[in-house]
């Protein structure tokens, strides 16, 4: 077997209650990894069920157990990462698109295009990523799949290529037909609530038996469906689908398993192998390449303050993995010797005896290293940052003791470093000391765990009623000027670069509608 070529990294982009879950469980059960679906949901439930997320991770220690899946499918190994949703929403999950080769665009039937995943679309367009899209919950009717496509394009600018199409009788959804193969899926309602594969027909939709299961109505409305499909859809083209620029789009439910196989099959031929990874400087390095490179785009710190330790999340881009091996870290200069790595998987967290590029493996971090870093056996690669995203919840920082406030700084400086947080700077807004900024306000939580327990800074926060922040190029006075504004503020990033905060998604907009001289960007432009 080929470990790079068969390796397919990828995530599932969705708003929450679209199904994620659900149809990973699909994929676990059609990967042979879990036998009976319901392992995943059953530990999300008592997941949820504990209400006090800090208590839980210090019973847990660090919880992976769920951020990358792997597992064999069809002759290929399969990473599937974690993007959490949820309350569980943050920084981090846009960052673990930066690991992923592809993703898989979730939509619920009624519900289309989302704001969760319209966040994480904007992530995967930056890095062009190819994107399946699975409309699901086709099981109960929802908006009619032209709508629905029409709607991804306007709203995503994502044109959508149908490659399945569904077949209703009322409200009840009798199969998809695959639309490349003429071939169309009956379906049949199994007893156990999608818990063991479905039982389809698979019929040419030329054939009789087609006609008769579907009746004469329903089967020519099919046909005229078909037929402006053929004329007004944006045909699949496999470049363009690599270059994220045509969306092969399915719909069925992750329920019922109704359209999960074609969609899966489809998925397991076209999803792409690691690519070629862009570099700050210099070549692209080839997946294949023999030096061992790759880049920390995660570190989750265990809230468990008897071990301090900390889980760096890292992507292999090339060469060959071995526990044990030193490797640099291209930062910093020093060495980092890949002790006690681990490898994630359905059940429990597992030793590393291998891994290729595509993989991701946990490493052990006393603090040396931070979310972007690039690690190399031959020194001379630097993989391009992990960007900061735009944070969606600021506050002030209140110290109880205002002697710790060395210790605050110290704090705050290194969890920014490590990416746990985001600075900004404002005279007016804070004085000397900086606004903390997050994409997740659980990341607050943490925050405010990580001061105490590991700085010893009990602190508050003070909310600030900004939504969002652009990191703003242009015009210097037109930056001032908008900065005076009544519901946006000028501040400054931890690097110096000018950032505007707003009240509302519609002061940003007003702002990018009406000034020419400024430009603004959800992603910190690397300079
Ligand atoms: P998430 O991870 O994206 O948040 O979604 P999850 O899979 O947990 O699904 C959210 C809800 O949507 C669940 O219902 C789930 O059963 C339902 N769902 C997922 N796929 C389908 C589908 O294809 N068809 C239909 N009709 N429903 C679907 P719930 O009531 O919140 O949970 P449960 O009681 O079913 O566990």
């Amino acid at each position: 077997m080929d470990p790079v070529g068969s390796r397919r990294t990828f995530a599932i982009i969705s708003h929450p209650d679209a199904g994620k879950t659900t149809l990973t469980e699909k994929l676990l059960l059609y990967g042979g990894a879990i036998h009976l679906a319901g392992t995943v949901k059953a530990r999300r439930a008592k997941r949820h069920a504990t209400s006090d997320w800090m208590e839980m991770e210090q019973e847990r220690g660090i919880s992976v157990t769920s951020s990358v899946l792997q597992f064999d499918y069809g002759g290929l190994r399969l990473n599937l990462l974690d993007t959490p949703g949820h309350q569980d929403f943050s920084e981090d999950t846009y960052r673990t698109l930066l690991a992923a080769d592809s993703a898989v665009m979730l939509l619920d039937n009624r519900k289309g295009v989302e704001e969760q995943t319209r966040k994480l679309f904007e992530v995967c367009r930056m890095r062009r990523l190819p994107i399946f899209t699975f409309v699901n919950k086709g099981d109960r009717i929802g908006e009619d799949p032209l709508k629905l496509i029409d709607d991804v394009e306007a709203e995503l600018g994502l044109p959508c290529s149908p490659i399945t199409w569904p077949v209703y009788q009322g409200s009840h959804l009798l199969g998809v037909v695959e639309r490349r193969e003429g071939s169309l899926h009956l379906f049949e309602r199994t007893g156990d609530h999608g818990q063991s594969r479905v039982d389809v027909e698979t019929v040419p939709l030329e054939s009789d038996r087609a006609k008769d299961r579907l009746g004469a109505d329903i089967y020519e409305r099919l046909l005229d469906e078909l037929e402006l499909l053929e004329a007004a859809a944006t045909p699949f083209d496999r470049d363009a689908f690599l270059a994220g620029e045509v969306s092969p789009t399915f719909f069925g439910s992750a329920l019922t398993n109704f359209g999960v196989e074609p969609f899966l099959r489809f998925f397991l031929e076209e999803a792409p192998a690691p690519r070629p990874r862009s570099t700050r400087d210099g070549d692209p390095v080839d997946p294949r390449s023999e030096a061992l490179t790759g880049f920390i785009f995660k570190i989750q710190a265990n809230m468990d303050p008897n071990h301090r330790d900390r889980l760096a999340f890292f992507r292999i881009c090339s060469g060959r993995f071995e526990p044990g091996a030193t490797v640099t870290n291209v930062r910093s200069g020093k060495p980092v010797r890949l002790a006690q790595p681990q490898q994630f998987l359905a059940r429990d967290r597992q030793r590393v005896e291998e891994a290729w590029a595509g993989d991701v493996v946990g490493l052990h971090d006393r603090g040396d290293l931070r979310v972007g870093d690039t690690l190399s056996s031959n020194g001379g690669v630097d993989f391009e940052g992990v960007p900061s995203f735009s944070p969606e919840h600021f506050a002030r920082v209140l110290l109880s003791d205002p002697l710790r406030r060395k210790h605050l700084d110290r704090g705050l400086r290194q969890l920014s470093e490590e990416g746990a947080v985001q600075l900004f700077y404002s005279e007016e807004l804070a004085g000397p000391a900086p606004l903390v900024a997050v994409v997740g306000p659980l990341q607050f939580d943490v925050l405010l765990h990580r001061l105490e327990h590991e700085y010893g800074v009990p602190a508050r926060l003070e909310p600030l009623a900004f939504r969002e922040a652009r990191w703003v190029t242009g015009d210097r006075e037109v930056m001032e000027r908008l900065g005076r504004g009544y519901d946006r503020s000028l501040v400054r990033d931890h690097r110096d670069r000018p950032v505007l905060l707003f009240r509302s998604p519609w002061a940003r907009q007003q702002v990018e509608a009406t000034e020419d001289d400024v430009t603004l960007h959800t992603v910190a432009p690397d300079d």
